[in-house]
């Protein structure tokens, strides 16, 4: 049974996916998976890392790339309209992947649960004066629910800090890494991938880390 757990919070992105928005705009559910999902399920592949949480997984493009990649995958979005978009196309592929509706920096998950964490393009939505605390939750929590030497996956924005607020806030490598600081760095590197608005255009930081 795919699971929606549904807690109060609407965020603009709960617009993005809502249905009126996802018959104008039919591009959003059949986005292709990113350049990023198919680097993460090689990595988590190579290394065991078989239970995978896709956090901030949107529609579950992705979530839906790792599942088909032999990946056992829940993902978690903090919009409800997100995660029932994710279940309508989930009974469509047939898939096994659960969605639920989540904030990261509170994740409903025990500790050490997920063998692998993939996160795409969900740091650089922290905008408010307090993004540098709810940056520090969303990796603390992380942590918590990751097994000892599970692997995370990240990907954010990259760019100039101040080009795109008040929308997101791009990141310089020195803030990546200095958010990563205390993991073990094992991969990082930019590049363009299509993002969750099908642009071709963004370069993103994507970086591979151990606990
Ligand atoms: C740029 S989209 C990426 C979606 C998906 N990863 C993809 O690539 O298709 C950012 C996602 O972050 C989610 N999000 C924003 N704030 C969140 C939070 N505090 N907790 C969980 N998800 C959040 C949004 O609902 C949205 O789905």
């Amino acid at each position: 049974m795919p699971i929606i757990l549904w807690c109060s919070m609407l965020t603009r992105w709960d617009e993005w996916y809502s249905n009126e928005n996802l018959r104008k705009d039919q591009r959003i559910l059949v986005a292709p998976p990113s350049r990023s999902a198919e680097m993460a399920a090689g990595e988590f592949l190579r290394r065991g890392k078989r239970r995978i949480l896709d956090l901030a997984c949107g529609v579950g493009r992705d979530t839906f790339h790792l599942e088909k990649r032999g990946l056992s995958v829940i993902g978690a979005d903090a919009a409800l309209n997100g995660a029932r978009a994710a279940v309508k196309t989930r009974l469509v592929l047939e898939a096994d992947s659960h969605f639920l509706v989540a904030d990261a920096r509170h994740l409903p998950f025990g500790n050490g649960w997920f063998e692998g964490i993939y996160c795409f393009g969900l740091l650089h939505e922290f905008t408010s004066q307090h993004k540098d605390e709810d940056l520090r939750d969303v990796i603390s929590e992380a942590s918590r629910v990751l097994s000892d030497q599970g692997i995370l996956v990240l990907t954010v924005l990259a760019g100039d800090p101040q080009a795109g607020l008040p929308a997101v806030q791009l990141f310089t490598r020195p803030m990546f890494e200095h958010l990563l600081a205390g993991w073990h760095p094992l991969e990082m590197q930019q590049f363009d991938d299509i993002g969750c608005t099908s642009r071709a255009d963004y370069s993103i930081w994507y970086g591979l880390f151990e606990k």
